[in-house]
């Protein structure tokens, strides 16, 4: 599908697990079964598969799996390419280990880590650098929400934390209310496509044509059971999935959904 055919008919959706602090070997079979079963799809898959597990296990993965539907993500990296800095991992490190595409800005590590927009940002231009894609997260508090300031606070995240030079290849956006994740609980439909239309229209006036065409996925709480809800929300074109990723067949049921919706 070419850049035109994808502004015309909206972008291939992705669904992405992220699998957090989740994970030992032993979880490799989940991945492997999500491989298996898409494989056994007939083609066009009709949505993007990537499961991004803790570090340990991105080259493992990547290559049991990385070369079949699944691609492999991270879930962070450092902005350099290497250096004095113990415990950290640079993006090309991740590429070198298979990994396609790193998520940077979660909430997790905006609140565990105190990473701000600036930091997000330049995490993703060094993603960028390294040739990964950077999933790039943005969403407010429960504070915010409740004060009104949902879209002024998204807005300002958007804006903060894209580098300049991004283009539909090599960056999605997710929006995730942070009282969302891993609560059960999810914005009403009319509240989502209240901030996908508001990040659009900034991608758009900021981007240009590129903006229309740049995936932005909702994140939080999603499950087989909301994710065709969802789906059906304008300018949503995909999920990041936290804690229903961990089963294959509870992503696989997502997957399922997105995949209807990609070929429709
Ligand atoms: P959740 O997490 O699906 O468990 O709510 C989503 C995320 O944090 O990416």
């Amino acid at each position: 599908m070419t850049l035109t055919d994808e502004a015309a008919t909206g972008p291939c959706p992705l669904v992405a697990g992220n699998w957090k602090m989740n994970g030992l070997k032993a979880a490799l079979g989940e991945a492997l079964a999500v491989d298996k079963a898409l494989a056994a799809e007939p083609e066009p898959v009709g949505a993007d598969v990537m499961i991004c597990p803790p570090a340990t296990l991105v080259m493992v993965m990547a290559e049991l799996v990385g070369k079949g539907a699944v691609k492999v993500g991270a879930q962070d990296c450092h902005t350099g390419e290497s250096g004095a800095h113990t415990g950290d991992l640079s993006p090309e490190m991740l590429a070198d280990a298979g990994a396609a595409a790193v998520i940077v800005g979660h909430s997790e590590r905006r609140a565990d880590h105190g990473e701000t927009d600036r930091l997000v940002r330049e995490k993703a231009a060094a993603a960028h650098r390294a040739g990964l894609q950077a999933i790039i997260c943005v969403g407010e508090t429960i504070g915010q929400r409740q004060a009104d300031l949902t879209l002024e606070v998204v807005a300002r995240q958007i804006a903060g934390s894209l580098p300049n030079g991004v283009t539909p290849q090599n960056t999605i956006i997710a929006y995730e209310p942070v009282w969302a994740i891993g609560t059960g609980l999810t914005p009403l439909a009319a509240d989502v496509a209240d901030v996908h239309a508001m990040i659009r229209d900034r991608l758009n006036e900021r981007f240009g044509a590129a903006g229309s065409a740049m995936r932005i996925l909702y994140g939080g709480s999603v499950k087989a059971a909301n994710a065709a809800e969802l789906m059906a929300v304008a300018n949503v074109d995909g999920a990041l999935v936290g804690g229903a990723s961990l089963k294959a067949q509870d992503f696989l049921g997502i997957i399922e959904v997105y995949r209807a919706a990609g070929a429709a």
